[in-house]
């Protein structure tokens, strides 16, 4: 059994080109047999033998490619027919047949590659190393987002700017001089309204407080009507007390009336127009400083425009032996009320 020899196709095309030449300068019409064509890498048997074509080299020209394969068929063919003489051995032509039929058909025309694959395969290769394209819209999810771009060594990087909003239409005026002489109207009948409310808010608040001080008037603070001095021994004979004059206006005295020592209670009002007059110890009288009517100590009036005496206050003397003044009663002297008792105490 003869030697399967694997051949690559330049080494064919060598072989037939040395064969082609050889045959032509012998006999051209007669092509010599020539050794098996060597089965692909990994192919399990040989080829199915291809008829052989006319050669062509002998027109003159250069054999294409496609004819130096058709006449190395041809010898391919012619070889194993030349076996089957008595002069050559003829190899087996069944295992031929059944590598033929188990051997995929390849194709005539198509370009011979070192591996034959059939489609299932090549479909399967394609999908492996497939790169990711697009999508439906039920896979966009689980797609996973783009990476950004590692930045560039000395290339500065560049910022996202996010779009700038719309501006908004102004919106157009409404009603136009119309509603300006509204708003105009609206404005002066508001100030006006608001001006009258508010003088007569200032008015009655006025009038208020009026009323309030008509109804409450200022409440003086007026000193009571009774007033104790101290006892009698406080008072000497010839004595006139001056210190009661700022607070209450009167003068304490313990003086002689009508030949009877007493203490009474001098009002400190002229009786001309009404001023204070002093005490002039000096000259032992009252002397007014409006209108320079004088009294004597016992409040009788000698000079000057005072029509009559000074009056006098009820004096007493009170539980705890104090002299005590009562000025809601005055007595006057012309009309004969100094004779009361309650105008005076006897020391
Ligand atoms: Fe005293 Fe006129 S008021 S003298």
């Amino acid at each position: 059994m003869a030697e399967k020899k694997k051949m690559s196709v330049a080494e064919i095309l060598a072989a037939a080109r040395a064969a082609d030449g050889k045959g032509a300068a012998a006999n051209p019409a007669a092509p010599e047999p020539v050794a098996e064509e060597p089965a692909a890498a990994g192919a399990p048997a040989e080829q199915p033998a291809a008829k052989p074509k006319p050669a062509a080299a002998g027109a003159g020209g250069r054999p294409s490619v496609a004819d130096i394969l058709a006449m190395a068929r041809a010898k391919k063919e012619s070889g194993e027919s030349a076996a089957a003489t008595p002069a050559a051995p003829k190899p087996p032509a069944k295992p031929a047949a059944k590598a033929a039929a188990a051997k995929p058909a390849a194709p005539k025309d198509g370009p011979k590659t070192g591996v034959q694959r059939d489609t299932a395969s090549i479909l399967a290769a394609a999908r492996a190393g497939a790169k990711p394209g697009p999508v439906s819209k039920a896979e966009a999810p689980a797609r996973p987002a783009p990476r950004p771009k590692p930045p560039v060594a000395g290339e500065k990087p560049v910022a996202v700017v996010p779009p700038r909003p719309a501006k908004p239409e102004p919106q157009a005026k409404k009603g136009g001089d119309e509603e300006d002489r509204r708003g105009f109207l609206q404005i002066a009948l508001g100030t006006a309204m608001a001006t009258g409310f508010t003088a007569l808010s200032v008015t009655g608040g006025l009038f208020t407080l009026g009323l309030a001080r008509f109804l409450f008037p200022n409440v003086l603070a007026e000193p009571p009507s009774k007033f104790k001095v101290g006892f009698k021994d406080a008072f000497p004979a010839g004595k006139v007390e001056t210190k009661y004059v700022p607070q209450y206006g009167v003068w304490v005295v313990n003086g002689d009336f009508n030949g009877l020592q007493q203490i009474y209670a001098l009002k400190t009002v002229c009786t001309h127009l009404g001023c204070t007059p002093s005490w002039l110890e000096a000259e032992q009288k009252f002397k007014c400083p409006c209108h320079g009517s004088g009294f004597y100590k016992d409040g009788i009036n000698f000079e000057g425009p005072a029509p009559r005496p000074l009056e006098r206050y009820a004096i007493r003397i009170a539980d705890d032996g104090q002299l005590e003044i009562d000025k809601s009663r005055a007595f006057q002297e012309e009309l004969g009320q100094w004779a009361d008792p309650d105008s005076f105490v006897t020391v």
